[in-house]
């Protein structure tokens, strides 16, 4: 397998950890790249469900490494408790899990600081953030104030983490420290230098899947700023977050949901309110996988993805959810904005510009037809390969993979 790197192609939660999931079955390697534990992936195999927050999604194969690179921020507690639930589960871990040295610590200050910053700001400017203690984390990386995955190997860490948690107006340092004992005891003979060991494993021609968290409106950079996560979700975070260069890079696949979700604040042009947004929620089962906030639901925006093809170089798309469509007598798909009388065909940068953007949609035949017990591409409804036709032909980018169920078997593999 070609060095993949696979990136969410809309606000997040398009089925990453699924795709992730499959595809790892012809990678050596699984690693993330950026983001935290805001991050919730889920596997499904039979009656198993996985959701994972920090551990790569390929940990289901016990022979392929899973790597942390050194772009996430890493919670320490909940890596513990997240490594306790798999190892448990009978998933092993050892000799083949690994945190970088480099990556940042979430403490449990940045958690309480996320939290207060989102319970404080007034209605408008509230992000609906995970309150993971993600932003508050990266905020210290940047300020040179953080605390490395790596110094927890060594003696002194402690005085360290008194002496932030103070800064940051707490007073239970004594008791974050013994927690965090426990869980640098814990993680000890995890942590290592991941630069080094995906460079080795470069040489030998490894096959690396790169699993992007999050999704490309949620960039820091490319996103609706400031309604995004704090790190780059996109194709190039997974250069800078785990020190393997971009010509290491051979392959991006996007990750689309066939209609589109949103969970917290911000402009989303194609949101839908009505009973047709309630019924994509359902039968989409759209709730956090990590907060259990009801997401937001929407018609499929092609501007948005074709933003995402641009930015992160997208060979292919692995569509996801087709079947969530299978009772809408028709769809919409939005092709364009109209901005002030205007008709626009990108994303706008502010997003107040972007908030009083209206869609100028296409419609397109339902199938009313069962997809998920479909075995083959060729077998599906006329009307759903025209919808998923259509999606690649407004984005410009081919099909790879399209997903019908939650299940691996509910996958059909195109041209990946
Ligand atoms: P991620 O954050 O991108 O990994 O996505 P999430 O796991 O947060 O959300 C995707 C949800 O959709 C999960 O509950 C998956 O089990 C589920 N899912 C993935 N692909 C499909 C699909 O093709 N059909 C249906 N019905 N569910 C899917
Ligand atoms: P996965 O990897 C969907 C959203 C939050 C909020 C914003 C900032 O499962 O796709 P943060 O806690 O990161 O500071 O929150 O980003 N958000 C996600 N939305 N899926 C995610 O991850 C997300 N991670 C963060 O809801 O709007
Ligand atoms: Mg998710």
């Amino acid at each position: 397998m070609a060095n993949t790197v696979l990136v969410g192609a809309q606000w997040g939660d398009e089925g990453k950890g699924k795709v992730v999931d499959v595809l790892a079955r012809d990678a050596d390697i699984v690693v993330r790249y950026q983001g935290g534990s805001n991050a919730g992936h889920t596997l499904e195999l039979g009656p198993d469900r996985y959701v994972l927050h920090l551990v790569p999604s390929g940990v289901l194969y016990p022979e392929k490494l899973c790597v942390i690179g050194n772009g996430v921020v890493v919670d320490p507690l909940e890596l513990k408790q997240e490594a306790e639930a798999l190892i448990a589960r009978g998933i092993p871990l050892r000799g083949r899990f690994w945190v970088s040295d480099r990556a940042h610590a979430v403490l449990p200050f940045h958690r309480r600081q996320d939290a207060a910053r989102e319970s404080g700001a007034p209605i408008g400017q509230r992000l609906g953030t995970t309150q993971r203690g993600i932003g508050p984390a990266y905020a210290d990386k940047a300020h040179r104030t953080g605390i490395r995955m790596g110094e927890f190997l060594r003696p002194g860490w402690e005085d360290k983490v008194r002496v932030r948690a103070q800064e940051h107006g707490g007073s239970d340092g004594k008791e974050m420290v013994a927690l965090l004992r426990e869980a640098a005891e814990f993680l000890r003979s995890f942590i290592t230098d991941t630069t080094h060991l995906l460079h080795e494993q470069w040489k030998k021609g490894k096959a690396i899947l790169f699993e992007g968290a999050q999704g490309t409106m949620l960039d820091v950079d490319h996103g609706t700023y400031p309604f995004v996560t704090s790190s780059n979700a996109t194709a190039g975070g997974a250069s800078t977050g785990t020190g393997l260069p971009p010509k290491a890079i051979e392959r991006v696949v996007g990750v689309l949901k066939v209609y589109t979700t949103r969970v917290g604040e911000g402009p989303f042009p194609t949101e839908l309110k009505d009973e047709t947004g309630e019924l994509l929620r359902r039968r989409g089962r759209e709730f956090g996988a990590t907060t259990g906030r009801p997401r937001r639901c929407g018609w499929f925006d092609a501007v948005v993805a074709r933003y995402a093809a641009a930015v992160n170089g997208v060979d292919c798309w692995a569509m996801t959810k087709l079947d969530v469509l299978d009772e809408c007598e028709i769809l919409r798909v939005c092709v364009a904005y109209e901005y002030e009388g205007c008709r626009i065909e990108t994303v706008p940068a502010e997003a107040e510009i972007y908030a009083a953007c209206r869609p100028v949609y296409e419609e397109f035949p339902g199938w009313k037809t069962s997809t998920s017990s479909i075995h083959r591409y060729e077998d599906l409804p006329v009307a759903a390969r025209s919808y998923v036709e259509a999606l690649c032909r407004l984005t410009g980018v081919p099909l790879g993979l399209l997903s019908v169920g939650p299940d691996r078997a509910n996958t059909f593999r195109l041209a990946l």
